[in-house]
């Protein structure tokens, strides 16, 4: 970078001192904006044909500034482009360049814009790229889980609450909730598309431009919906990235919710699934250790994202209308916060493909902890006509004589459980085990193998 101290050739004519070197760096976001530079080059190319088409540039001064600005593109992608770090950012880094290119011409670009627009149109139309390449990456992960769920519809594991066992579910379904999950990940991303899909370029530093200029054009050219309607809030909203930012940090909860899970499962006491030694790391003290690294730094990535979105929510608050340069610290966090979910999903999607699920391990661990008592009170119900209360009583009784003789529900006697309530007969013993009782959980959402063969057909559809 360079950081010559020489007079901003921009606005250096009102100035008689150059700026402090302390005022280069504070002021300066060339480091990071640089992201930005085909937006920025795309937005000047939609600005010059708007311009022209309602004759405020001349059709040989728009072919000189978009042949310009042509050649600054392929110079900044061969890596020949040298950025400025005195010409502040992008913008000016841009247009000082097309002058050295073009010459006076050069001046014309910026008729009936000004930075604040600039900026405000390069970094919405930046979220709005990477929102499109979230939303890929989201469906990947989403087809892969929904891979992963119809191969283990009919596998059985317990599911859990407070980490506790509770009742046995397949672990189908549970892939399928984090098919859920992603999914209104995906649909925030879109609802969050849609709103900021509206151009503030025009609005210029505030309040308008007295030039005749056409703003639905512009939009138009650069695939918005419609121009944005209020000069002022056009400059001075970063809404678009504050919900960007909210739907990356709830999507990054999700995916360290999954993690957290897939370090559990792959604990020996667990051992429900195995990473592969692609996706684990040794440890240099004990040989043994196998370290779902991955897993964990999954789950603990969701702290940056969080940082970036309290960060810019916390910039914001507060700041009068319209533009101040506080707003230049939107970029870098929200950068960061997309290359982290980017990571983020990438990894968990390699995972999930790589794991190796231990069907036995999920089953025998199904069945522990008399995880089928809820189906014993449900046939109480059923069968007696008992109160759901009473039944969770008497069912209540029979897990504690079953730990008394330290045996499964199953393998208690129909004396013994007559001898706790005389209703029972030997008909419940076929409610008794993991597979009927994952198979009689028909409700819409449950857990039973038909029901999940019908949600995955679902959203298969859904995504094409
Ligand atoms: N680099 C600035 C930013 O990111 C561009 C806008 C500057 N506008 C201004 N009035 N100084 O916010």
């Amino acid at each position: 970078m360079d950081y010559n101290q020489t007079q901003n050739p921009i606005w250096g004519n009102r100035f008689s001192s150059t700026p402090d070197e302390v005022m280069i760096k504070i002021n300066g976001s060339i480091d990071f904006d640089q992201k930005m530079y085909s937006q920025d080059i795309a937005g000047s190319r939609a600005h010059v044909k708007m311009l022209h088409a309602v004759g405020i540039l001349s059709l040989e001064d728009s072919i000189t500034i978009n042949d310009g600005l042509n050649t600054i593109l392929l110079e900044i992608e061969s890596g020949a482009f040298s950025f400025s770090g005195t010409l502040e950012d992008i913008h000016m880094n841009i247009e000082t360049r097309l002058a050295e290119l073009i010459g006076p011409t050069a001046g014309r670009l910026h008729t009936a814009r000004s930075r604040n627009d600039q900026v405000a149109l390069d970094f919405r139309l930046w979220v709005r790229d990477h929102i499109d390449y979230t939303s890929k990456q989201l469906k990947q992960l989403i087809r892969i889980l929904l891979e992963k769920a119809e191969n283990h519809v009919d596998t059985i594991m317990p599911g859990f609450t407070h980490l506790q066992p509770g009742q046995p579910i397949t672990f189908g379904h549970h892939c399928m909730a984090y098919v859920e999950m992603f999914s209104r990940d995906l649909s925030r991303m879109k609802d969050a598309r849609e709103r900021m899909n509206e151009c503030p370029l025009g609005s210029a530093a505030l309040a308008g431009t007295s030039f005749p200029i056409d703003r639905s054009m512009t939009a138009k050219n650069l695939g918005f919906r419609e121009a944005t309607r209020n000069s002022l809030d056009s400059v001075a909203d970063r809404d678009f990235a504050l919900e960007f930012l909210s739907a990356a940090t709830i999507c990054c909860t999700h995916l360290s919710r999954l993690g957290e899970e897939i370090v559990i499962w792959s604990t020996p006491q667990f051992s429900f699934i195995r990473l592969s030694d692609k996706f684990s790391t040794g440890s240099s003290i004990m040989p043994q250790k196998r370290n779902p690294d991955a897993a964990e730094l999954v789950r603990g990535k969701v702290g940056r994202v969080t940082g970036s979105l309290i960060g810019l929510i916390t910039v914001m608050k507060g700041l009068p209308l319209t533009y101040s340069k506080d707003m230049q610290e939107d970029k870098e966090g929200l950068f960061d916060a997309a290359q982290t979910l980017d990571l983020c999903l990438t990894a968990m999607s390699a995972m999930i493909d790589d794991m190796e699920v231990n069907v036995q391990a999920m089953y025998t661990s199904a069945g522990i902890s008399y995880s089928t008592a809820t189906d014993l009170a449900d046939w109480l119900v059923r069968d007696s006509g008992m109160s759901f209360r009473d039944a969770h009583h008497v069912t209540g009784q029979v897990v504690a004589l079953a730990e008394t003789k330290s045996c499964e529900l199953a393998e208690l006697s129909l004396r013994e459980l007559k001898s706790i309530c005389s209703f029972i007969n030997s008909d419940v013993f076929s409610v008794l085990s993991v597979e009927s009782s994952v198979s009689s959980r028909k409700s819409f959402g449950g857990t039973a193998p038909e029901n999940v063969r019908q949600q995955i057909a679902y959203w298969k559809s859904q995504l094409k």
